[in-house]
């Protein structure tokens, strides 16, 4: 069999965040996957990918920092590209849309399309912000939905309705640099006329794709073709980015959804260069298959600009799939970064050490292929403890002890095979079959499933003919039994290395395996690990999560949800306009509470003796479910002490405790300086 080449791609994160879980399980994993899997067939796969390091928000956010653009996207990029490697993303090239290398090939692009009449030209309004001097494009700006009337809209897109926007369209704009209300002036721009590829694209995709194509890619696919395409504009007034390079376009970049997708051509180039490939063979060469991983949101740039992009310049191969994820909501909430309601990798990892596997694992088997997907972390702890640990770990820590039990680590010499043993050899050589097809059709989850039923296939054939009792009667029946096991052990160990590559590794390790099988070979060779063979020492492959461990987890972010809710609660309005004199009649003074007591039978009340410098009073304060007696004594408060005094249960309160609300709801006193002395009065 030829090898087969495969250009895979996963979508370029924009640089200016860190990233989080659900960028992995929509994209990066799958991708991963994918491409490690290839690789094992022994097929020509190369896995690109790289920074976005354009786009408004990174400016947005450099304005904020008072730092430049560049400054902000060398950050995350080193920060993004060290979490891909931390978990075993095995990227053949992680490039940046900032590289020469890569303005070069963007600017060519253009180029060739602009020379060739591929644009039309067209001079419109556009908003001006006219204190920053700016042209206000897609995120420079925000205004009221004209199709629902949300009123943070974005000058692209509404994320409340989905609706994609201009800046024109927006009811009320507002300049997001400076808050000012824009002006409209005349500006002009190169439009990539898809009206021309309307007729195209539906005959490619919809035709030709409507069976391999994923049916949330090919709906989304056909609402934008029955909406009807209409030319987009392809350049942006703006100084962060590609320049536009022709004459008459000073002060205009390339819009960031041109120039991007390039980026994986740049960054094909840049792997090519130092590698000694031809670059030209991965885009150029129509017997190679290019896929696109990416996210549900990215589907239109993926399926109808980049392809039109590509036909447009005429030398490009079209991709054969574009397997795009939905999203992934973290414990019932969208993810989102603003709100930092997210699982960050990199703090992901300073919590578990060493668990890379336990999240890829995770996130694989609950990815959100054909639908939204929830991740709780309580559906972690027992995916963990009870498939991980319970289920593969289970089986590797039995065969390699019981290996190093009976013979000192030497894989013994099969007797006679029985029809059982021959039947879960010959069940273990339909794995790389079933396992690869899956795979072949993006179907990860019920790929790592499969994955798991063979390491559920040696724990059940262990367990059926119990070899820690034939020892001691038959013991010539365990060599063969351990021996079998062993297969099944190596197996997983190499189809292993394409979903959890470090245990797989560690696997390898404990069983001395140097020999490298390829993917098919596991269901063609009779023996994987050869009898006499000498195995390493057994270590634990997983081990189980407590409760307390995800519950410090869920805190945390109980905590960002409540600090959300904090950030967000309206103010109260404020209250009716008073005289100076109202307020000079209130006496308020520095007080010490000395004494505190629940008051009998009362759920909510406390007695409280306190010093208020002109004497020592009691006071009936309603916060007795909100304070233990004990916390509060010693405590530096202010008392309204001019308050008519009131009897509550028999007792008489001679005052009032001024209080307010923390972030979380929760009672707080209004504390004067611990130093001040009791009795100063308030005004
Ligand atoms: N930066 C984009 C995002 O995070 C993805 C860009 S994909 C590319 O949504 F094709 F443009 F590279
Ligand atoms: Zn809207």
């Amino acid at each position: 069999m030829s090898k087969q080449r495969y250009t895979i791609t996963a979508a370029l994160p924009y640089t200016n965040g860190p990233v989080h879980i659900g960028h992995l399980a929509g994209v990066y994993i799958p991708a991963d996957i994918f491409t490690r899997y290839q690789k094992a067939k022994g097929n020509d796969a190369v896995y690109i990918c790289g920074s976005d390091e354009h786009g408004v928000p990174i400016t947005i956010r450099a304005k904020k920092e008072g730092v430049t653009p560049q400054q902000v996207v060398d950050k995350y990029h080193a920060v993004i590209k060290k979490s891909f490697a931390d978990f075993g993303i095995a990227f053949d090239n992680y490039s940046r849309t900032s590289l020469p290398l890569h303005h070069e090939t963007a600017a060519g692009f253009f180029k060739k399309l602009y020379d060739e009449g591929k644009f039309v030209e067209q001079t419109s309004k556009q908003l001006y912000d006219e204190q920053e001097k700016q042209f206000l494009a897609d995120r420079f700006v925000t205004g009221t939905c004209p199709k629902c009337g949300y009123e943070h809209a974005y000058g692209d897109q509404c994320e409340k309705c989905g609706t994609s926007l201009s800046p024109m369209e927006l009811i009320n704009p507002v300049s997001t640099i400076s808050g000012n209300k824009p002006v409209v002036k005349e500006t002009k721009h190169w439009y990539l006329p898809l009206d021309q590829y309307q007729d195209w694209l539906k005959d490619w995709i919809l035709e030709g794709h409507k069976h391999d194509w994923k049916p949330n890619v090919l709906g989304q696919v056909k609402s934008w073709l029955d909406d009807g395409l209409r030319p987009r504009a392809v350049t942006r007034d703006l100084d962060w980015g590609v320049p536009v390079p022709v004459e008459g376009a000073e002060g205009k970049v390339l819009y960031v959804w041109f120039d991007a997708p390039i980026g994986y051509i740049s960054s094909t180039k840049e792997w090519a260069e130092k590698n000694e490939k031809d670059w030209q063979a991965y885009w150029q060469d129509k017997d190679t298959k290019l896929i696109h991983f990416i996210g549900k949101d990215n589907i239109v740039f993926h399926t109808i600009i980049f392809p039109a992009m590509l036909k447009a310049h005429g030398d490009y191969i079209l991709p054969e799939n574009v397997p795009a994820n939905e999203f992934l909501n973290l414990e019932g909430d969208k993810i989102s970064t603003s709100r930092n309601w997210a699982v960050w990798l990199h703090e992901y990892l300073e919590e578990f050490p060493g668990k890379q596997d336990v999240l890829r694992y995770v996130l694989t088997a609950n990815a959100p292929e054909t639908k939204d997907n929830d991740f709780t972390w309580k559906d972690f702890q027992t995916r963990n403890n009870s498939e991980l640990v319970g289920n593969l770990g289970n089986f590797i820590n039995r065969v390699l002890v019981l290996t190093h039990k009976y013979y000192d680590g030497v894989v013994p010499h099969p007797g006679e095979l029985t029809a059982v043993d021959k039947d879960v050899l010959s069940q273990l050589k339909t794995y790389p079959d079933k396992i690869g097809k899956l795979i072949e059709r993006y179907r990860f989850r019920e790929a790592l499933a499969e994955y798991m039923n063979l390491a559920r296939l040696g724990n059940k054939y262990l367990a059926d003919e119990e070899p820690w009792k034939l020892i001691k009667t038959n013991p010539e029946r365990v060599k063969t039994i351990m021996y079998v096991a062993l297969q099944i052990a190596t197996a997983l160990a190499v189809l292993g290395e394409v979903f959890l590559p470090f245990s797989a590794q560690k696997l390898k390790e404990m069983l001395q395996l140097t020999q490298k099988y390829n993917w098919d070979e596991v269901a063609q060779k009779d023996t994987l690990l050869p009898a006499g063979h000498q195995i390493g020492k057994a270590q634990l492959l997983f081990e189980k999560i407590d409760d307390e461990t995800v519950e410090k987890q869920v805190q945390k972010l109980l905590a960002t949800k409540k600090q959300n809710e904090a950030d967000n609660r309206p103010v109260e309005p404020q209250k009716d306009e008073i005289e100076f004199d109202d307020f000079m009649k209130m006496d308020i003074r520095t007080a010490t509470i000395l004494e505190a007591e629940k008051m009998p039978k009362a759920k909510k009340l406390l007695v409280l003796k306190v010093d208020t410098g002109l004497d020592q009073r009691t006071i009936v304060s309603g916060i007795a479910e909100h304070f233990k007696p004990e916390d509060i004594v010693g405590k530096k408060v202010l008392v309204l002490v001019n308050l008519k005094p009131r009897k509550l249960r028999g007792v008489e309160s001679q005052g009032m405790i001024l209080m307010t609300e923390n972030a979380e709801g929760k009672l707080v006193f209004v504390n004067p300086d611990e130093a001040t002395p009791n009795g100063m009065p308030i005004s």
